[in-house]
């Protein structure tokens, strides 16, 4: 395999933290055969773009970035250019880019991303352009070098793919079928990890209550946490992403039990009408989300409850929002992410006849963020003068003289403090909450 010190490449990510650890494999991969990273594109002799299809917007983010490099391209002829990732699994997109944008080196996809060095020497020993796409997932490849951004905290995934089939989402077609990691290589990448220095894992998965099921003992989500939580040195676990259907009890009492466990569940609604939920295929009703909301929250003292919520799924009418405003108001949630419904290529979804007109879906999401915005504020505002522990992950992206972390229940928290504490807890009282994070000084 070639070797060279002297070449650079860029990443640039798009989507969900799935994205953003194959990047880090990415990087990994490129860093054990010799080159090194820049955040400057035109520095790079290797750009790639990991892309995004959840929403039409990540889309044409890539199109538009691709058409930018051409003049690149014409500049400096040396230059690699690869696209990968969901965006490249959908049916015929790979072809689509490569007409576009000829100049294009490499396209691979979320199955065959492990061999992306073996590519790369092709083009560069061979001159030729690539292009594999593998529809079926493949076994779970062990060991890629991972480089990741943060030296405190980390994303292990736990299993790949998805089985639920939202009628609005394309996930299941680019990512594939449900499947988990063995217990033992989730846990050595856990060791790894506090071995080198890390205090916090989010144990990720598109449906981590779903863990196990495909493994063929009698391992469940719930037993995997208390696994995990006997790891020590390690300080805190998340995890993500919870589908309301499948949160067990057992998971709900691992959070409540284990010491490491954050008091944080990320648990997508996407609607508060139970007939858009069936519609969606979601296979809950507003009256069962809300009863389990109400359990986690009696559950587990000091719960946060965050959620994704999508507004303009097709036939949403007014009465089905207010049911989405109302559902909002009776959860309180800690924090809420909110989408316009984009149409996805060969969905269910994308085939219903009632697609709701742009100038509502604008209106009512504007409606909605207010909501979530005035309820978010009045939840941090109960942190004022309270004393939180944080782990301290860094310094602030504004202001370089402060440091951020985030508290157990994961709020991001900015404050005055020494840097030495970089990577260690400590305690933060709270002097000002705002909408999106809150404000305070070291506490000793
Ligand atoms: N349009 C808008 N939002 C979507 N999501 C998934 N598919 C779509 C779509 N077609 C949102 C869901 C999901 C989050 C990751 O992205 O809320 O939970
Ligand atoms: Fe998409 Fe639904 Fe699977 Fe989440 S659970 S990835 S929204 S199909």
């Amino acid at each position: 395999m070639l070797q060279n010190t002297e070449l650079k490449y860029y990443i640039e990510t798009w989507g969900c933290q799935m994205n953003e650890e194959d990047s880090e494999k990415l990087s990994g991969m490129l860093k054990r055969i010799g080159y090194s990273n820049t955040e400057v594109k035109e520095e790079a002799d290797i750009i790639i773009f990991n892309t995004c299809c959840v929403r039409e917007n990540a889309e044409n983010k890539v199109f538009g970035n691709l058409g930018l490099l051409k003049a690149m391209k014409e500049k400096k002829p040396n230059l690699i250019i690869a696209i990968c990732g969901c965006m490249m699994q959908q049916k015929d997109m790979a072809d689509k880019v490569l007409k576009t944008f000829p100049y294009v080196d490499i396209i691979f996809g979320t199955h065959n991303s492990y061999k992306f060095p073996e590519y790369l020497d092709m083009v560069q020993k061979e001159g030729v352009q690539i292009k594999e796409i593998i529809n079926k997932e493949e076994g779970i490849v062990e060991g890629l070098p991972i480089d990741r951004k943060s030296d405190v905290k980390a994303f292990v995934t736990i299993m790949y793919g998805c089985n639920n089939f939202c009628t609005y989402c394309i996930v299941p077609y680019v990512r594939g079928r449900e499947r988990s990691r063995k217990v033992d290589d989730i846990l050595k990448e856990v060791k790894e990890l506090v071995s080198l220095g890390y205090k916090e894992v989010t144990l990720l998965g598109q449906n981590v209550n779903s863990f196990g099921k495909d493994l063929g003992d009698d391992m469940t989500f719930a037993k995997l946490l208390r696994v995990v939580n006997e790891v020590e040195g390690l300080e805190r676990i998340r995890f993500m992403t919870s589908h309301p259907k499948d949160l067990t009890d057992d998971v709900i009492q691992a959070v409540k039990e284990c010491d490491k466990l954050c008091e944080q569940i990320h648990l997508p609604v996407q609607s508060g009408s139970s007939r858009v939920l069936k519609e969606m295929n979601r296979s809950y009703t507003k009256e069962q989300y809300l009863e389990l909301a109400r359990k986690i929250r009696k559950e587990i003292p000091g719960v946060s409850i965050s959620t994704d919520i999508i507004i303009g799924f097709p036939g949403e009418t007014e009465e089905d929002f207010l049911d989405t405003l109302d559902l909002v108001k009776e959860v309180e949630y800690d924090s809420a992410f909110t989408f316009i419904y984009s149409r996805r290529n060969n969905t269910p979804a994308d085939r219903m006849e009632n697609q709701i007109s742009e100038e509502i879906k604008h209106e009512r999401f504007n409606r909605l963020v207010k909501q979530v915005n005035e309820i978010v504020e009045k939840r941090n505002k109960e942190y004022n003068g309270e004393v939180v522990e944080v782990l301290v992950e860094g310094k602030s992206k504004n202001q370089e003289d402060r440091l951020m972390g985030r508290t157990r229940n994961g709020r991001l928290v900015n404050f005055e403090g020494s840097q030495e504490n970089i990577g260690k807890l400590v305690n933060v009282k709270i002097t000002k909450a705002g909408s999106f994070s809150l404000t305070g000084e070291e506490y000793k």
